[in-house]
């Protein structure tokens, strides 16, 4: 069998088969893997409406939050954002096609519940989803991105999750490609690129087909980021905004997606349905931006994998937000509000391995509940991934269940605890107001409260170096985590998961002796006990009995 047979048979091209025309065109930014950041988020701390309301939110629930959490000293203790969830926006966009709070429940705005929340010393927070739908079916941003990144700067919103819900992958599939054109507007004649000119690479091939125009020739193998086709020292005679034809030809029933990328920078895509045509040939065009000179064009598609596409779809969503935040305060001439990036993706595609790139904190794993077994199943599988979370780009084993269903004292303060170790967003899930007293007063019983304001316990989550803890022993039942700290000094959390009391001990000196701590070697150290608010001292081993489903957490330092 030849190359190119085996190439047709291996891409299951079907010469018969047609396609059609250009559904979508966008810009995208393209800055390969750096680091996502904005500048805020040294962790996220919060309160989010979907644990506890799920669709029961309105304005006015959000407004009383936000001042309960103001008035409990919540705010004090570090918890800036209040998020509104699913469910906050009507089904129909405006006029204008942007998103509108549902007019009946959020019947002021969210631009002015903004301002009354920002008013409280607190940022609001919004949700959508990256998908047609967000998961309670109602409008979201997919295909509009750029709309809805500026409608949530002009409002003020500091705070963004976007979920996964009725995503459509960005296709691997790429079109087939016979010639370029590049035309100012009004003008026929412009510059022709044929694809038997173009610099091939990877697998991108060329074939003919009799039945088409011209030459018949026309460039394949363009997908899955295994070729592309490059036309270099194109000579622009002016600056201005070209018409770029695409002259395809129509193959597969298979959606198709392409990126063109001029002088290594600027990144056009196109989408292009798989449908059935009369003609071989095809035509997609789009407009760019060139410069007079020299330009070089690349087309391919280097989308190989779902994560590929997620990844993508997110960062082209984070580049589109901070994009907005610097055009409204530029139009306003105000300071620029960043927005906290969360990428709520369920760690369906690996966004360990890719967040970083495109937002501050990416979830790990499916939707969290009010039970011992979620909370221990999320934990599991996000204490495994700590090399991936570090200053500005966190691990989200999703927000907090504190005080939410039967979790008992004993399993709250756990709960906490994990997240804190974990070096988690603190996104609280419960009724903040519960801790306001009829009378105004806060009610400083309360368990609940004391938990989430734990300052010694915080101070562990939100410390400077930004480490997520490592478990360092586990037997199964009893886990020991180890988180470093600044000041060369170390929290550690001890964890009985099992249903019976057990007894777990650990080494200082084996401890200090690993190499991603900081603990000096010394006589004697100082441990404070945080939730019984105890200090002692000893000189190596510790051993505690801890009841079912607890934990012990210190903070410790060569004395
Ligand atoms: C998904 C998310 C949840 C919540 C709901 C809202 O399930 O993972 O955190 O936002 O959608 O519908």
């Amino acid at each position: 069998m030849t190359d190119i047979k085996k190439f047709l048979r291996k891409n299951k091209i079907c010469p018969a088969c047609i396609a059609k025309k250009a559904m979508a065109a966008t810009q995208i930014h393209l800055n390969g893997a750096d680091r996502f950041s904005n500048g805020v988020a040294l962790t996220p701390m919060g309160w989010a409406s979907w644990n506890l309301f799920r669709n029961r939110i309105n304005e006015n629930l959000i407004e009383e939050i936000a001042k309960a959490m103001r008035d409990s000293g919540l705010a004090e203790c570090g918890y800036q954002y209040v998020n509104i969830d699913d469910c906050w926006m009507s089904s129909s966009r405006d006029a204008d096609g942007r998103l509108q709070g549902d007019l009946g429940t959020f019947p002021s705005g969210i631009k002015t519940l903004c301002e009354k929340v920002n008013a409280l010393g607190l940022k609001l927070g919004i949700y959508t989803s990256n998908g047609t739908l967000t998961c309670e079916d109602l409008p979201s941003s997919l295909y509009h991105e750029r709309t809805d990144a500026e409608t949530f700067a002009e409002w003020g919103v500091e705070y963004f999750k976007y979920d996964f819900c009725h995503n459509i992958p960005i296709p691997s599939n790429a079109p087939e490609i016979s010639k370029v054109t590049l035309t100012l507007p009004g003008k026929a004649d412009g510059i022709v690129l044929h694809a038997e000119d173009a610099e091939l690479r990877g697998n991108a091939i060329l074939l003919s087909d009799p039945k088409m125009a011209d030459t018949g020739r026309y460039v394949t193998g363009l997908e899955s980021g295994g070729g592309s086709m490059i036309f270099s020292n194109v000579d622009i005679p002016e600056d201005g905004t070209y018409t770029l034809t695409l002259c395809l030809h129509k193959t597969g029933l298979k959606d198709k997606y392409l990126e063109i990328v001029i002088n290594d920078t600027d990144v056009y895509t196109l989408t292009e349905p798989g449908t059935k045509g009369f003609t071989p040939e095809g035509r997609n065009q789009i407009t760019v931006s060139l410069r007079k000179g020299l330009n070089t064009f690349k087309f391919h598609n280097p989308i190989a994998s779902k994560m590929d596409s997620a990844a993508r779809q997110y960062r082209n969503m984070a580049m589109e937000l901070q994009r907005a935040t610097k055009l409204v305060a530029e139009k306003n001439g105000t300071d620029e509000k960043p927005i906290c990036f969360s990428i709520c993706e369920w760690g369906r595609n690996r966004p360990w391995i890719w967040g970083h790139t495109a937002g501050n904190l990416w979830r790990t794993t499916p939707d969290i509940r009010p039970t011992w077994l979620s909370i221990i199943g999320i934990y599991e599988a996000t204490v495994r991934l700590y090399k991936h979370a570090g200053p500005g780009n966190w691990n989200d084993p999703d927000m907090l269940e504190v005080g939410n269903g039967k979790l008992t004292d004993d399993e709250n303060k756990a709960h906490f605890s994990l997240w804190c170790m974990l070096a988690a967003p603190l996104i609280l899930g419960n009724d903040l107001r519960a801790f306001i007293r009829p009378d105004g007063s806060v009610d400083k019983d309360n368990k609940v409260l004391k938990i989430i304001s734990n300052k010694a316990a915080i101070a562990i989550n939100q410390d400077k170096l930004g480490v997520q803890c490592r478990r360092i022993n586990t037997n199964g039942l009893t886990d020991v985590l180890v988180k470093p700290l600044e000041n060369n000094e170390i929290a550690v959390c001890l964890l009985n998961k099992g249903p019976r009391e057990a007894e777990v001990s650990f080494s200082i000196r084996d401890i200090a002796k690993e190499s991603f701590v900081n603990l000096p070697k010394a006589d004697e150290y100082e441990i404070y006990d945080i939730w019984d608010d105890k200090e002692f001292e000893a000189k190596d081993t510790v051993s505690k009995k801890l009841a079912p489903h607890s934990v012990k957490l210190y903070r410790i330092k060569a004395d």
